[in-house]
């Protein structure tokens, strides 16, 4: 019979339930399974939260109390989907009780707090995932095999881009995503470890970078003082030119402010022999470019990516198109399948502090006024 593997969650709100969607259809979705996800526990502090998601994703218990969840024995995996601030004790407890850990991004509020969590959790050995379900598409799995395989030759530059609009109203009040307590900043912590971790997974690491940050509305409405005005202490938006470690140059751009954006996370690839584009809001597709073929036959191809898993994926079938729960899905199943497989799973929680060092140099920049160097993580 196959493994269970017992999952507990901490804090079910946007993503506690987006996990528990995608391990609910893991069984669905690959057959054979070498492993049954079982929905153990969730914890959630918001009165009623943990008692919905028993209701609604069907936890076998549910409680406030993380503390619980963490050190109970029915539970191997902890899946940490609180605020970024709450991901440390969080962490440190279950690192300490050895579970295996699925982590939100970004893993902490600092770099020094990550590398510390790494250290303590190589120390305990256990098995860690940072959430970067983007590298889980289809379309980007291709495109990581085609740079791997030199289609794109030596790489010149990397672009990548993450616009979001949903703070360009300014009667959106502040919730923990504006207040740099809860967060360690504004949107490069928020939507930057994506374009970051994808930057690495398809071109390597930065060795340089360049920041420059922007906050648009400084005083927003107090989500809990009705009436009332607070400022805001985090960035809406940052941009960075980067030194790629292996050569070439690159920039990011991420905004919480880009006014008619949805999802809108692109990418692209330059280099000696060819180029890659992808769009998350077009995600069934990668665009390739080879600047190889003969002068008449060149321009951009669109690959039919859509839902092509490899075995044992079997739903939904590789023709319908995909969107951003698939790719959690994809996700979560790679975590679980390394554990059921005793492989470490990948992306680890190195992915998540080399994230961090980004970011760091990215702050440390802004704060400079010049190019700062990026650490290397291993
Ligand atoms: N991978 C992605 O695509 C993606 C997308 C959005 C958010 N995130 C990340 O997921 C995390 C959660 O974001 P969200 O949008 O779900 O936030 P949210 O505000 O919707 O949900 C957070 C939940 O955690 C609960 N909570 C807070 N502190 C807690 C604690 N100490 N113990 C138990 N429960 C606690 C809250 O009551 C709430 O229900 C963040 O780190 C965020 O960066 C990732």
């Amino acid at each position: 019979m196959a493994r269970k593997i017992r999952i507990g969650m901490i804090g079910y709100g946007q993503m506690g339930r987006i996990h528990a969607y995608a391990y609910r259809s893991i069984p669905l979705f690959y057959d054979p399974l070498p492993f049954e996800p079982v929905l153990a526990a969730v914890a959630d502090v918001m009165p009623g939260a943990a008692d919905k998601a028993v209701r609604q994703a069907g936890f076998a218990q549910g409680t406030s109390d993380w503390r619980r969840v963490v050190e109970s024995p029915d539970v191997d995996v902890v899946d940490i989907c609180t605020p970024n601030a709450d991901h440390l004790p969080v962490l440190e407890a279950a690192i300490a009780a050895g579970k295996a850990i699925y982590c939100e991004k970004p893993l902490c509020t600092n770099l020094q707090e990550a590398e510390a969590i790494l250290a303590a959790a190589r120390r305990a050995g256990i098995a860690h995932q940072i959430v970067a379900e983007y590298r889980f598409l289809p379309a980007l799995l291709r495109a990581r095999q085609l740079v791997a395989d030199g289609f794109v030759g030596d790489v010149f530059h990397f672009r990548g881009l993450y616009l979001h609009s949903g703070y360009v109203d300014p009667a959106r009040p502040i919730s923990w995503r504006l207040r740099r307590e809860a967060t360690g900043g504004g949107v490069l912590m928020d939507l930057g470890p994506h374009v970051i971790d994808l930057m690495r997974y398809l071109v390597g690491d930065a060795a340089q970078v360049r920041g420059h940050i922007h906050t648009f509305i400084h005083r927003r409405p107090l989500a809990d003082r009705p009436g009332e005005m607070g400022d805001v202490d985090v960035e809406d938006a940052a941009q960075a030119q980067l030194e790629l470690r292996r050569g070439g140059v690159g920039s990011i751009e991420v905004s919480r402010c880009a006014t008619g954006a949805e999802d809108e996370l692109r990418l692209e690839v330059h280099g000696s022999r060819g180029a890659l584009s992808f769009n998350l809001m077009d995600p069934n597709w990668l665009y390739t470019y080879d600047a190889t073929a003969p002068e008449a036959e060149r321009g951009f191809r669109r690959l039919a990516t859509v839902q092509r898993y490899p075995a044992p994926a079997v739903a939904p079938a590789p023709k319908f198109s995909i969107g951003w729960t698939r790719a959690h899905v994809a996700a979560q199943f790679a975590f679980l399948g390394a554990l059921a497989a005793e492989r470490a799973p990948e992306p680890s929680f190195v992915d998540a502090v080399a994230a961090h060092a980004h970011i760091d140099a990215i702050y440390r920049s802004v704060a400079s006024g010049v190019a700062e160097a990026v650490p290397e993580v291993r």
